[in-house]
């Protein structure tokens, strides 16, 4: 596991998308595994700034991200879908064709089709090649909970109430989905390279955590040390104890 301590986020923004500018300019066609939430907003939009400047960044790439809610339409703001498309998808060149991010729309009923839909999707396009995660307060990867077993694959998983609370921004006071449909931990493990985020002075318990190098299913992050090709990228607010 390789640790790199930026000074800031605008730091840490650029440095994540220089490494997935780096990967998609040596490997056109790489497969990205891809995060939402608050921290990667800063990469999305470095990204999407070198992109408008060099075309032909995204034109073979193929991303699948890593979780979306249940039960909310793919067109509610607060979906990861439309965070997508409003942080990244609308503004590069990637073929809409080659986005991926499970259907939390699916009934009930063809929930876990989909989750078993979007393994067999990503093993058709050669697996994942570069994931970029970020971290839950409580040690969480995509939405993969503490006690999420490290060999846990795409499925749906009910979200822990300080997940929902954390995240209650994105539903301007409406209810936060308790569900939600996540890439699992030995999903995430394939991933041929993974860089994990974190920024700000509410990640430094779980940087001090992931850095202990003490590894439990109660800390899903710690499943990163069992993998050799792990970047951690910090700033220096996170990194601080
Ligand atoms: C969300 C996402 C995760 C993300 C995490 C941290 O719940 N599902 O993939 O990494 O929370 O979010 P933030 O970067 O906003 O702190």
């Amino acid at each position: 596991m390789r640790w790199i301590v930026v000074d800031d986020y605008a730091q840490l923004s650029r440095a994540a998308a220089q490494r997935m500018l780096e990967s998609v300019r040596e490997h056109p066609r790489c497969v990205l595994g891809l995060p939402t939430g608050r921290t990667p907003l800063g990469m999305y939009a470095e990204v999407v700034r070198e992109c408008s400047a060099g075309p032909h960044c995204f034109r073979e790439a193929v991303t699948f991200n890593l979780d979306e809610y249940v039960g909310i339409p793919s067109s509610h703001p607060g979906s990861y879908c439309s965070y997508m498309s409003r942080n990244f998808v609308s503004h590069v060149d990637l073929d809409p064709r080659n986005f991926h991010i499970p259907d939390g729309t699916a009934g009930d009923g063809a929930l876990a089709a989909e989750c078993t839909k979007y393994e067999r999707l990503l093993a058709a396009a050669g697996g994942l090649d570069l994931t970029f995660l970020g971290l839950g307060r409580n040690g969480h990867i995509g939405f993969n909970e503490p006690g999420a077993p490290f060999t846990s694959r795409t499925r749906v998983i009910l979200l822990s109430e300080s997940t929902r609370k954390a995240n209650a921004d994105d539903f301007a006071g409406g209810a936060v989905p308790d569900r939600a449909l996540t890439m699992g931990i030995g999903t995430i493990l394939e991933s041929r390279s993974i860089v994990l985020l974190a920024s700000g002075g509410s990640k430094r318990e779980a940087v001090a955590r992931l850095r202990s190098g003490e590894v439990t299913e109660e800390f899903p992050a710690s499943a990163l040390h069992g993998h050799s090709e792990v970047t951690i990228l910090v700033d220096r607010a996170a990194a601080s104890q």
